[in-house]
């Protein structure tokens, strides 16, 4: 970009741009970045928009070559669209990340996952009678959409929001937020920013009398000490959690018409996700759970059958943080990116009336 020719275009390129600079970036007409110079142009305007500075110019070069390779498998993959809503990738807070750094950051190891248990398993696997679609948000029941931040807590995520779902459901008020620093701190068997499993988060809950409202045990995004008995009020107890049939798309149906249901599912190729049904054509065969997430209902569009996910990655990932993932899919029956794998939901008992009337 040295001669005065490539100057001009670029002063041009870069006034059209800040005209339109988050819509531009986001939007899916990305087609028209092709040349090196102007993909360099983008790529400036993405560091602004994303508040993005590098130390030294050799880690730019770096992560521009980083962006550029992201930005051809965003093009590619929205190029093979067949319908409207089929999904699009799109520039997002992640694009200078490599996808194994990505990985490394927010899918670890998430251990293995509990083992059947009879005692465990959930017993309903028809549900006739369930709504043909459900959006917990419409009912309250859902909390607005987190950030772990650079933190491999997904786990401790998609557990606070199934509790906040269950305890909006039994108590009948609208969803409180809960704390997943005190998860991630506390919780035995998980890993805190290293992984861990929502199952062992329901139950340190039911054993560990309650959980802390969000307010009162604030998210660092690191790993801490337990400081749980410093918590004088904890917001919400649990009376134990069930697990989804193994791989059972029925069972995972019937429980979410009932109330939010975390899971686990791969989610290597989530990074660019923008909107529209994923159909897990990226991640078909690899069946290692890597990430959970909260499904918050189901719907269907022109024949076309979602779950609808929330994320925690905040609200500038996907859908303002949510996702629609393709179900009712005969491919595979651990469903796209195995998400019925493994779901679980927590168990709350409506406090009887009785005792406090029977004294
Ligand atoms: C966080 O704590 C877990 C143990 O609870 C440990 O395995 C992990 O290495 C720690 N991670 C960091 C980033 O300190
Ligand atoms: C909670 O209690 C149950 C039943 O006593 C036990 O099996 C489980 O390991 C406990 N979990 C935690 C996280 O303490
Ligand atoms: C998805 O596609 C990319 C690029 O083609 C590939 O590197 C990756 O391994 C695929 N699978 C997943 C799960 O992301
Ligand atoms: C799955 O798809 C079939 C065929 O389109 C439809 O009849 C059925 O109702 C769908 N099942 C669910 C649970 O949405």
């Amino acid at each position: 970009m040295t001669s005065l020719l490539a100057k001009f275009s670029f002063l041009l390129f870069l006034c059209y741009s800040t005209i339109c600079l988050s819509s531009c970036i986001l939007s899916d007409d990305l087609e028209r970045f092709a040349s090196d110079e102007e993909v360099l142009g983008l790529f400036q305007l993405w560091q602004k928009e994303y508040g993005r500075g590098y130390e030294n110019l050799k880690e730019e070069a770096k992560r521009f070559e980083i962006f550029k390779e992201n930005l051809k498998y965003i093009k590619e993959t929205n190029a093979r669209r067949e319908s409207p809503f089929d999904y699009t990738l799109g520039l997002n807070e992640f694009a200078d990340l490599s996808r194994e750094e990505f990985s490394k950051i927010f899918m670890p190891d998430m251990g293995p996952m509990p083992k059947d248990n009879m005692n465990l398993n959930d017993d309903d696997d028809s549900c006739p009678n369930a709504p043909v679609s459900i959006d917990w948000r419409k009912k309250g029941a859902v909390t607005k959409v987190k950030n772990q931040g650079y933190c491999g807590s997904c786990w401790a995520f998609a557990a606070t929001g199934a509790i906040e779902g269950i305890n909006a459901i039994v108590t009948g008020r609208q969803s409180v937020s809960l704390s997943e620093q005190e998860l991630v701190d506390c919780v035995e068997h998980s890993h805190g920013c290293n992984g861990g499993l929502y199952h062992y988060a329901f139950d340190y809950v039911t054993n560990n009398s309650g959980i802390a409202k969000e307010a009162d045990y604030l998210y660092t995004a690191e790993n801490d000490t337990c400081k749980a008995s410093e918590i004088k009020k904890k917001a919400v107890t649990l009376n134990g959690y069930k697990m989804v049939t193994y791989s059972s798309e029925t069972s995972l149906y019937c429980a979410v018409s009932r109330q939010p249901v975390s899971v686990s599912l791969n989610g290597k190729d989530f990074q660019f996700y923008r909107k529209g049904i994923y159909d897990g054509k990226n991640c078909t065969g690899d069946y290692k759970p890597t990430h959970a997430v909260l499904i918050v209902g189901y719907d269907t569009v022109a024949g076309n059958d979602y779950w609808i996910v929330k994320n925690s990655w905040g609200e500038s990932w996907g859908m303002k943080g949510y996702m629609f993932i393709k179900r009712n899919f005969t491919g595979d029956v651990l469903g796209v990116c195995s998400i019925n794998c493994c779901g679980a939901y927590p168990i709350k008992e409506a406090v009887k009336p009785e005792y406090y009337y029977s004294i």
